[in-house]
């Protein structure tokens, strides 16, 4: 007798508090999504709201605002449209490569503007400036651990985190060892997962072949758009380049780690114009494309670099010194 109300005692106590437990779930996760609601209304929360990703815009921005850049714009929206897709086994990983001023800063921005609400102002978006965070090679030790604490807070915070890595190149021998468990297969570490992620690599590494090759189809008379991202791939991945650009390179690669190598090719006289008529507009001097004298532009154009010397088919610093150059010439008056 008294071991059955024993038994009955102990399984009525065993099942309240399943029935507690339970609601209190319900509860919890009934109040943190009404608390989400209304929080993440006005403050930028881990959710789709915040995290919008729009195909649409970013496809139309990268079409309109990029020039001469048509591997980059096909190879990007895919491979994040896949990534969104949800079926990715491992963190998105995009290496972009080319010259300065070819264009990788501005993609990175178009990718963050439209995938996420806030942009790179967005907490979700971590730029990392390599030459300013890691100078110092002796300081490796130090630097591991804060890069991992970056990496890991980051996805902790939101599992949706993207990383923009510039300068890449200049991310000093064995750094790169740490952030190798986070691009790969696992599936937690930690109990975070980090499949969600997506981690841009700027570098100019394989800059100088990307713009030998082009310049080559450029001698041979062919088309700059028909030149294959396949071609290009193969090129960034030499092993010969490895040699010049360092650890980095060599080691992700062997590893698999990185999802799509993302060439940027030199940019062309036309492409330039295209790139000062938007710096005239931004900067305030003409309201429409139309307004724009030629005459201007090509004065504008004449002051960058071109190259190879006679020929100067290419702009040696693409379009990054282009805004200067505008008010240098528009000022001087
Ligand atoms: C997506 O981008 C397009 C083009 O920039 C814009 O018209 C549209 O409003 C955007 N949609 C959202 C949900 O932000």
């Amino acid at each position: 007798m008294t071991s059955i109300t024993y038994i009955s005692f102990t399984l009525s106590v065993y099942i309240i508090c399943i029935i507690v437990n339970v609601k209190g779930h319900f509860l919890s996760t009934f109040a943190s999504s009404v608390a989400d609601f209304f929080i993440c209304r006005s403050d930028e929360c881990c959710g789709d709201t915040w995290i919008h990703q729009n195909f649409t815009g970013l496809t139309e921005q990268l079409n309109s605002k990029l020039y001469g850049q048509n591997l980059v714009v096909k190879s990007v929206v895919t491979h994040l449209k896949g990534h969104h897709k949800g079926n990715s086994c491992k963190a998105l990983v995009l290496s972009f490569h080319g010259w300065p001023g070819t264009g990788k800063n501005y993609v990175a921005r178009i990718i963050a503007e439209n995938m996420y609400k806030k942009g790179m102002s967005s907490k979700y978006v971590k730029l990392i400036s390599v030459t300013k965070e890691f100078p110092h090679e002796d300081k490796v030790r130090e630097y591991k651990d804060r890069l991992r604490e970056m990496i890991e807070s980051g996805v902790k915070q939101c599992e949706k985190t993207m990383f923009i890595f510039d300068e890449m190149d200049k991310m000093p021998p064995g750094l790169i060892d740490t952030i190798k468990p986070y691009l790969d297969y696992y599936e937690n570490l930690g109990g975070v997962d980090y499949r969600k992620a997506i981690f841009l690599f700027l570098s100019n590494t394989g800059g100088v072949d990307i713009a030998e090759e082009t310049l080559n189809n450029w001698n041979e008379g062919k088309n700059r758009e028909d030149i294959k991202l396949k071609d290009m791939e193969h090129i960034i991945q030499k092993p010969a380049l490895n040699l010049k650009s360092g650890l980095w390179h060599s080691e992700l690669i062997t590893k698999h780690m990185i999802t799509a190598y993302i060439p940027f090719l030199p940019l062309e006289r036309k492409h330039v114009k295209e790139c000062i008529r938007d710096g005239l507009i931004a900067g305030g001097y003409y309201k429409k494309r139309s307004e724009i004298p030629e005459f201007k532009v090509s004065e504008i154009l004449e002051e960058l670099t071109f190259y190879p010397e006679g020929a100067g088919i290419f702009s040696a610093t693409g379009c990054k010194r282009v805004v200067e150059k505008i008010d240098y010439v528009m000022l001087d008056v």
